[in-house]
């Protein structure tokens, strides 16, 4: 069977996205691939901030491995669902697409217009918030995708 293939995105691919790739990956047993990019190149070939790092691995999870790539226009093509933390992250995704069917693989990872706050800039307990954010919408993501 042809896998599913869902990309998370952020700014800098090394807070927020890549503990939503590791965080479904834990989750599902099913057919499907996960990844994560950013919308800025700021640190592209970098692993994960250690605080995304430590905080997925008191939870059994390892992201270390990950490291940080630009969103691209091809990945609309790779991606069958392209989930974003905030409106910032839409936007810039959504100036790469072409047609209506890319543009309608995006949305915000949270309902209701909610956005996962960029922690890069505080402590540690706004990496703690990012990881209960992301691992409900995860679980509602297995839930609606039937992963
Ligand atoms: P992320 O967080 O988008 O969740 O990876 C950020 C990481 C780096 C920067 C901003 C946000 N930065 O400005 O370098």
């Amino acid at each position: 069977m042809e896998s599913t293939k869902i990309l998370m995105v952020c700014l800098g691919n090394i807070c927020r996205s890549p503990l939503a790739q590791g965080i479904l990956n834990s989750k599902i047993t099913s057919n499907t691939f996960v990844d994560s990019a950013g919308t800025a190149a700021y640190h592209v070939g970098n692993p994960p901030d250690p605080r995304s790092t430590e905080i997925a691995k008191q939870k059994g999870i390892d992201i270390s491995q990950y490291r940080a790539r630009k969103f691209t226009k091809e990945d609309f093509t790779k991606f069958d669902q392209i989930f974003v933390m905030d409106q910032s992250n839409f936007e810039d995704v959504i100036r790469l697409a072409e047609t209506k069917a890319e543009h309608d693989k995006v949305s915000l990872i949270l309902p209701f217009e909610q956005e996962v706050p960029d922690p890069y800039y505080g402590g540690k307990e706004g990496f703690e918030y990012c990881y209960s954010l992301l691992d409900k919408a995860c679980d509602q993501i297995i839930e609606k995708m039937k992963l």
